[in-house]
């Protein structure tokens, strides 16, 4: 392609100078002609780096792409259009981004029509968009966070136009609502509560990447899940930098525990959130995730240092003792709740017994699972312009002992589960050995079995034989057909035919009228009988007209009729799944 047009490039300071207040815009899907005739069987590939925030905006855009008429890819040396999602987070994210772009020059060379587009948090940060501009010229699109659901359009320009472009905004971020979404999976689905992060902990770029903490509205949230749960789906995961702040923004009093409550009572069978906060996280909120038994009881809680004074400088807001607190009134009020959590080493200047103070603090938690990183400075952020006096080799050791230290909890978790029995959400065939299924547990485990394949998507009783480290090993403990029976029950009742016919025959159950003539009809069939066995031929005629009356009443009752007409729908519906089971 010809030329880059550089429509709007980041500016990071602006960050911290957000005040406006975000837009809501309720997104109105056009597709160009030229882009629908574009994507003319053409296929599309994205690839994503870093967190659920982005995998999320992978399952937007590929239904973006897919309204346009783009069909996902099978084969990735083939796709007609890759979008590389790219992830700020840690240098080493980035480097991995640089190493793959590289790889899709041969297709470019090949294929006059091929598209790449790289977008996400790396994007927005300053010089980067210039910089993949100049070292690989076949990139023809470059946009970030805040116009993921801008893909269409900005294909459409490049095609237009015969121009790369460049066009990344830089501001506080607007909710958008409406989107289309192609999830990854048909079982497990994540859904945004909050985007962005106002916390502005001085190690992190997300505040500068994603904008300023915004919450969705309270029913956009609820009907986005209640959809999932009519779909089948087995669990969802609310999404947000920072869950428990989830509605401050709104300053109508709603709150996180409002959220989850209502979400719980959809009835999804599983339900999580991450990420959590310990700095803003409520008893409120506590005595929800004890109450609901579908509320997973598993907290992800980020500490980063068990030093106080670390904390202070990363700007984290709690105290080591504040933080162990906290966990206290988890371990208090849900028993047997799972926390994990993310911990950072080598944080500028962090001392020996600053670093002994994050294992000290990991041994008294006993941790279910870590995420541990290295401190990875990152331009733009506080942090990054404190000089360091820590080595790189002495940073290496201090990951090593902590992992050490992690992995002694998470084996302490594994070893308690052997030979209990634990419900198991079945993801699919084990991805290191097809012969077994794998899934997750309440608490995160991941635990492989053997049992049949069709047995995805539904959740199962196994018992743990053994625990590795990572994973368990288990047998299954349900009948599987029967597990498999009850999870199409399930799956049927949330069918909307059958819902309809359910609703239909409790409405005529509950209509005062309707019982009243039912309640007639019996009565007039009976008088009928006996003036007929009494040979009362002119009362036997009476009676007869009246029932016949009353019965004409009932069936014509717009209620009765509404009954039989969903009674055929669910009747076909039933009949098509019998002919699935046989
Ligand atoms: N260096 C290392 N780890 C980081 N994280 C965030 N920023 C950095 C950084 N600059 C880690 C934190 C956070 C997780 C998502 O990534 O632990 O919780
Ligand atoms: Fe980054 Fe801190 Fe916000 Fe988490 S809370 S996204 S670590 S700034």
């Amino acid at each position: 392609m010809g030329r880059t047009i550089y429509k709007s490039l980041p500016d990071m300071s602006l960050a911290r100078k957000r005040v406006d207040a975000p837009l809501l815009i309720k997104e109105d899907i056009k597709v160009s002609e030229r882009v629908r005739s574009f994507a003319q069987g053409k296929t599309y590939l994205i690839k994503t780096f870093g967190c659920q925030a982005n995998v999320r905006d992978e399952e937007i855009m590929a239904g973006y792409l897919e309204i346009a008429g783009f069909v996902k890819s099978g084969d990735e040396n083939a796709a007609d259009i890759v979008i590389i999602n790219t992830c700020a987070v840690r240098e080493n994210a980035e480097e991995k981004v640089y190493g793959m772009i590289g790889s899709f020059k041969a297709l470019s060379k090949n294929n006059p029509d091929f598209i790449l587009g790289i977008c996400g948090c790396m994007m927005q940060e300053v010089g980067v968009a210039e910089q993949i501009m100049k070292r690989y010229p076949f990139v023809n699109l470059i946009f970030g966070t805040h116009n993921v659901s801008k893909i269409l359009d900005l294909v459409d320009e490049h095609l237009a136009r015969h121009k790369d472009l460049v066009d990344v905004k830089s501001f506080s971020g607007d909710i958008v609502e409406n989107l289309p979404s192609s999830r990854l999976d048909h079982c497990k689905a994540y859904v945004n509560i909050t985007y962005g992060c106002d916390k502005f902990c001085t190690y992190c770029i997300v505040p500068y990447t994603r904008g300023r903490e915004r919450s969705r509205s309270v029913e956009e949230i609820v009907n986005e899940c209640r959809q999932l749960v009519e779909d089948g789906y087995q669990e969802i995961t609310l999404l947000g930098q920072n869950v428990n702040s989830y509605g401050k923004d709104l300053k109508n009093g709603t709150s996180f525990a409002e959220i989850l409550r209502k979400v719980a009572e959809l009835g999804i069978p599983r339900l999580r959130f991450m990420t959590s906060h310990p700095w803003d996280f409520t008893d409120e909120m506590l005595d929800v995730i004890a109450s609901y038994p579908n509320i997973m009881k598993c907290i992800h809680l980020p500490v980063q240092s068990g030093s106080s004074e670390v904390l202070r400088l990363m700007g984290r807001r709690y105290s080591r003792e504040d933080y162990l607190d906290l966990v206290k009134r988890i371990k208090t009020k849900i028993p047997g709740c799972a926390i994990t959590t993310d911990i950072i080493v080598g944080f500028p200047n962090e001392t020996t017994e600053q670093f002994e103070e994050t294992l000290t603090l990991c041994k008294e938690v006993v941790y279910d699972a870590a995420f541990t990183f290295i401190y990875s400075p990152r331009r733009g952020t506080p942090a990054a312009s404190i000089a360091d006096n820590v080595s790189s080799e002495e940073k290496h050791e201090r990951f090593i002992r902590l992992t050490k230290v992690i992995e002694e909890g998470v084996i302490y978790h594994a070893t308690q589960m052997v030979g209990k029995t634990y419900d198991v959400l079945v993801d699919g065939p084990s991805k290191k050995n097809s012969d077994l299924l794998s899934g997750y547990t309440e608490s995160g485990k991941l635990v492989h079995f053997k049992g049949p394949a069709y047995l995805k998507g539904c959740i199962v009783s196994v018992k743990i034989n053994e625990s590795h480290t990572f994973s368990m090993i288990g047998e299954l403990v349900d009948d599987p057909l029967i597990a498999f029976a009850k999870q199409a029950k399930k799956e049927l009742l949330n069918e909307p035919a059958l819902k309809a016919f359910i609703d239909a025959k409790e409405k005529l159950l509950a209509d005062k009228e309707l019982n009243e003539l039912k309640k007639q009809i019996v009565s007039l069939q009976k008088q009928m009988t006996v003036a007929l066995r009494d040979g009362e031929d002119s009362s036997y005629e009476e009676f007869k007209a009246a029932y016949l009356e009353a019965k004409e009443k009932y069936d014509t009752h717009p209620l009765v009729l509404n009954y039989l007409a969903y009674q055929e729908d669910a009747a076909s519906l039933l009949e098509q799944a019998k002919e699935i089971l046989s």
